[in-house]
């Protein structure tokens, strides 16, 4: 079955590094979107970037470089075409009371429009993160470059069955933004796509939490990996093997996934959409 023929880069801010990972005064190179980088900090802390290219570097311009909530951000868009919005900050990050991140990665083949579909397909979170029914859809709403997504549903979270309330945002198709509100647990997440080549994307969990006391924020820190990533590789297996059908038939609990595509639609090079 054919995979989605999408173009691979979509316009949007896409991770590039962890911003803890560049200290002051060093630089990196990373490889993402076909193309390798040169990421640097300052000695005062800004960060710049250079595309290498076979004729020496490009610097990015310092308005597609963005830090926001210790995570470094590249603006790219092959169509040329300027931001019309920056990386929110989490009015949670780095506050007394939330965690530090925990920052996770994969290597998935895949295509990135396929992790927004599955963020709203309402089907699979019973059968493949074992919520017992499937969410039930608070609200739904559509605004340019944003979507925003509130669900609940009963999930086990640690052993006890727990209400689960996601409050999904996203910015593009390479940006995410998590609330899950739980009665053991108050997390906020940053997940991100970043295609590597034409094959495979990188994904990028970033977690904190909110603390309780030492005890329990001392257990958390050990439970919250193990359930993080239990959770999230549950999906990498299908995104490998999916295919992509254009005019799917679909049922009312695989969520609106037609809506989604032409929502999508704006990010893609104009004459390719
Ligand atoms: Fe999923």
């Amino acid at each position: 079955m054919e995979r989605c023929p999408r173009p691979k880069l979509p316009a949007g801010w896409y991770q590039v590094c962890v911003g803890k990972a560049l200290k002051k005064g060093a630089s990196r190179r990373v490889d993402y979107l076909g193309r390798g980088f040169t990421l640097s900090r300052s000695d005062n802390g800004v960060v710049s970037i250079a595309e290498v290219t076979s004729s020496g570097r490009r610097l990015i311009p310092p308005e597609h470089v963005h830090e926001a909530n210790g995570i470094i951000f590249l603006y790219f868009d092959l169509a040329g075409r300027e931001p019309t919005w920056r990386v929110p900050v989490i009015p949670e990050y780095g506050q007394k009371g939330w965690s530090g991140w925990i920052n996770f990665h994969w290597i998935v083949k895949t295509h990135i429009q396929e992790l927004m579909e599955n963020a709203v397909d309402k089907g699979h979170f019973p059968t493949v993160h074992k919520y017992f029914k499937a969410p039930n859809v608070n609200t739904f709403t559509w605004n340019g470059p944003t979507f925003n997504f509130n669900m609940d549903a009963p999930h086990k979270v640690f052993g006890s069955v727990q209400n689960n309330n996601l409050d999904l945002t996203a910015f593009a198709l390479s940006l995410v933004m998590v609330k899950v509100t739980t009665r053991t647990l108050t997390l906020r997440v940053c997940d991100t796509v970043t295609p590597i080549d034409d094959d495979y994307v990188q994904l990028n969990t970033s977690v904190i939490f909110k603390k309780r006391n030492p005890l329990y924020d001392a257990a958390i820190r050990i439970a919250l990996p193990f359930e993080v990533k239990r959770y999230i590789t549950s999906d990498h297996p299908i995104l490998e093997a999916k295919g992509y059908y254009d005019r799917p038939v679909l049922c009312a609990e695989d969520g609106p996934i037609m809506k989604l595509r032409s929502w999508a639609q704006q990010f893609y090079p104009p004459t390719e959409a």
